[in-house]
């Protein structure tokens, strides 16, 4: 990967300049910090709304860096995205900014239709008039539905979005699909599974269950809990992600995963056992409606055209991962001290918890 990471594209003066959306968030600070670290010529412009699930401070590590710059802004905001453009002059998009929590998407779907599909076609044209020589749209496997036991989701699965966050993605994908073919605009979509690392938002399962185990409170595990997720450390999402942006061919669609798949069950009692909770915090609660049972990627196409494959053993990342939130527990709690209360309530209060 050092190689590849050591290719910037043009820009003016052989300095790559990358915009990215939605940096303050879980993956997209992920990347920054990466970027950052490995790419001295590239200057990486966050742009970023700041909400519920934005946090300035995920990044406060990078912000004496010259190279790095935020700001605050609505990708739903066509004057806000040019005048960013206007100022900066990046010469590539990496899009991760989305609403991107599924309960959120069946409590109220408007915010995912305005910002995952109208703010992603703002970011598509206002990218399109400033002739970007590479855009990469970060999607997720969900756009392709649910597996049964057995088989893998490949680039040529048809779509089959059953969550309403899961169809604005898809909603998002055929977007750029069509202004690469329209417009023979510069994208490339990648689709990853299921993220774990630092940085997590404590309302998706493993943040949320080590931080609830911390406090020795239950966790709650949906329907009969043996639902099966494909787990990939972010970092090694953040390289897959970057190697496709300088690598991937133009209207190429490349999957992403772990080649880790647990059930939920499974990991919940790894989680109980790291933290050395007893199995009894363990809660069943009323299911997800439309809960996807199995997702399961075939990367194949990544590792044979863009050189890249997950190379965090899971044991390993999620021992790290844990300590993290151990070591961070304070980011995790002044998160949860604001209106993340409410939301808990409106997910869980009802389902006895
Ligand atoms: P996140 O919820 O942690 O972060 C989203 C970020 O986008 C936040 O910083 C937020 O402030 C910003 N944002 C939201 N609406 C915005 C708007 N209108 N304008 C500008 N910024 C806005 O999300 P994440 O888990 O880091 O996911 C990032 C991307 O990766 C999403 O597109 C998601 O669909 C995709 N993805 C996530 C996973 C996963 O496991 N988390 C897996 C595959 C793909
Ligand atoms: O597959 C990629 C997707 O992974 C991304 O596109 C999404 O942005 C990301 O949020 C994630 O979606 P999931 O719905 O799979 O993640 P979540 O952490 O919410 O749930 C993981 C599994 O755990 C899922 O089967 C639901 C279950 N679950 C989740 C929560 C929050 C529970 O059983 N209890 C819970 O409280």
């Amino acid at each position: 990967m050092g190689k590849l990471l050591g290719q910037s594209s043009s820009g003016e003066n052989g300095v790559a300049t990358i915009l990215v959306t939605g940096g303050c968030g879980f993956i997209g600070s992920n990347y920054v910090r990466l970027v950052l670290q490995q790419e001295p010529n590239t200057r990486v412009i966050n742009f970023d709304a700041l909400t519920y699930a934005g946090n300035a401070a995920n990044l406060k590590d990078c912000e004496a860096n010259p190279n790095y710059r935020l700001v605050v802004g609505d990708i739903g905001d066509r004057a806000a995205v040019e005048k960013v453009f206007a100022e900066e002059s990046p010469n590539e998009v990496v899009h991760f900014a989305a609403e991107s929590h599924v309960d959120r998407s069946i409590l109220d779907s408007s915010p995912f239709i305005r910002t995952n599909v109208q703010g992603t076609q703002v970011m598509l044209d206002v990218s399109r008039v400033h002739n970007i020589e590479r855009y990469v749209q970060v999607s997720t496997d969900e756009v392709y539905g649910s597996l049964g036991d057995t088989g893998f989701f490949t680039e040529e699965t048809p779509l089959a979005p059953n969550s309403p966050y899961a169809a604005s993605k898809a909603a998002s994908d055929l977007l750029v699909r069509s202004y690469v073919h329209t417009h023979r605009f510069p994208a490339i979509i990648t689709r990853c599974s299921n993220n774990y690392g630092p940085f997590q938002f404590p309302e998706k399962l493993i943040p949320l269950f080590i931080s609830n185990l911390q406090s020795d409170l239950a966790v709650p595990v949906y329907g009969d809990g043996l639902q099966v997720r494909d787990w990939i450390h972010v970092v090694d999402h953040c390289q897959g992600i970057h190697a496709a942006l300088r690598k991937g061919k133009v209207g190429m669609v490349y999957n992403l995963g772990g080649l880790c798949e647990k059930t939920n069950m499974e990991l919940t009692k790894t989680l109980i056992h790291l933290l050395g909770k007893p199995e009894t915090l363990i809660r069943h609660v009323a299911d997800r409606p439309g809960h996807d049972r199995r997702y399961a990627i075939d990367c194949s196409l990544a590792e044979k055209e863009l050189g890249w494959r997950p190379t965090t053993i899971f044991e390993d990342g999620l021992r790290e991962t844990v300590e993290w939130y151990r070591e961070n527990r304070a980011w995790a709690d002044e998160i949860k001290s604001g209106a993340y209360r409410q939301y808990y309530r409106a997910q869980y209060g009802h389902r006895g918890m």
